[in-house]
């Protein structure tokens, strides 16, 4: 418990050194803070979200921290601090920090981005895990989202952390990331206990669509409903928002948000064409999906659903789902 409170006290002096850093570090010349502004993010916004800069000074919150008390064993098991044979740097330098808070508003963990388009380094990096950051069961976004999910009874799940605050922006807070990791049940769980209905917003590559249809199985297994929106190519929830603007954005969302079914379905025949080997793979495909989910009123509806929209008599697709559950049984 005592180091549970310790790693939360240098999580928390750490992200207020990065907001410092974001619009006073002098050796910077505040090049965090004009990448966050350029990339349209208003002042308000960089507020909300404490967005911040690590130094790239190389030991900043090394010699900060040490010099306000905290030792080096705790900067490193928080994962700010790295240790090589004796010499201690700093995990985040030269990045934009954002602090990832558990559900309370505490900030428990980092993401931090490059400012450069340079290949060779990765573009996040993220905090290790520690007993405060576990980082499957944490959603990037959930202090600032929770009420507005509870009250619109919707959760948007996007990709990234840009993501999450571009919508904020645009007027919508019913929104959170799973970033740095694909979507766990605990994260699904963690959704649950403020609305059954999630609204995936991946983005528009094919890494995203793989992902959605990961998304969708989840979901349904843990008993929620889920539609999708998808986005042309090669942009995503952040980029997009500020193409549309704030309004645009949230009718594009109301407007193109599609049922599971209707998505695997429109996406599949784009594949099975009038190929009947793979329009057959596509049918188990959907049939097995609509087995994910628990509830059996809900499994007959989709069932139907599937029937009209396939144009296959509801029997046989009932055969293979009980084959399905059997199967799983
Ligand atoms: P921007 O380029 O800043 O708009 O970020 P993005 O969120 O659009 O990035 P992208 O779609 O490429 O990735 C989605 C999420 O995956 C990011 O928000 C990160 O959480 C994570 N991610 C992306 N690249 C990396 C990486 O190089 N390392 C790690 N650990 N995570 C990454
Ligand atoms: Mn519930
Ligand atoms: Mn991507
Ligand atoms: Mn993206
Ligand atoms: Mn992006």
């Amino acid at each position: 418990q005592h180091k549970r409170d310790s790693l939360m006290i240098v999580t928390n002096f750490a992200n207020k050194r990065f907001q410092d850093n974001l619009r006073n570090d002098p050796s910077s010349r505040g090049i965090g803070y004009s990448y966050l502004r350029e990339r349209g993010f208003s002042p308000e916004t960089i507020d909300k979200f404490e967005l911040g800069y690590a130094s790239s000074k190389g030991d900043d919150i090394f010699a900060f921290g040490s010099q306000n008390g905290h030792t080096k064993e705790l900067l490193v098991e928080s994962g700010l601090v790295i240790q090589k044979d004796d010499r201690f740097y700093d995990r985040f330098r030269g990045r934009v920090t954002f602090p990832i808070h558990n559900l309370s508003g505490q900030p428990i963990a980092f993401g931090a981005r490059i400012l450069t388009n340079d290949k060779k380094q990765p573009k996040y990096l993220n905090s290790p895990e520690s007993e405060i950051y576990h980082k499957s069961k944490v959603l990037y976004g959930i202090a600032q989202a929770k009420n507005t999910i509870r009250k619109e009874d919707n959760c948007y799940l996007v990709e990234g952390y840009t993501d999450v605050i571009s919508m904020h922006q645009a007027g919508i807070e019913n929104v959170v990331a799973s970033s740095g990791t694909s979507l766990t049940k605990e994260q699904i769980k963690l959704i649950k206990r403020f609305s059954h209905n999630i609204t995936v917003l991946y983005d528009g590559d094919a890494a995203g669509i793989k992902a959605s249809l990961r998304g969708i199985d989840l979901i349904l297994e843990q008993g929620l409903n889920v539609k999708i929106v998808r986005f042309p190519e090669g942009e995503d929830p952040d980029s997009y928002a500020r193409k549309s603007g704030g309004f645009g954005f949230k009718d594009f969302l109301t407007s193109q948000a599609q049922d599971f079914i209707k998505f695997k379905i429109s996406l599949l025949n784009q594949d099975a064409e009038n190929d009947p080997v793979k329009k057959a793979e596509m049918i188990g495909d959907i049939v097995q999906t609509i087995s994910q989910i628990p509830d059996a009123v809900k499994r007959t509806l989709y069932i139907k659903e599937a029937s009209t929209l396939l144009e296959i008599d509801e029997n046989i697709l009932i055969n293979e789902q009980n084959k399905v559950i059997l199967n799983e049984k």
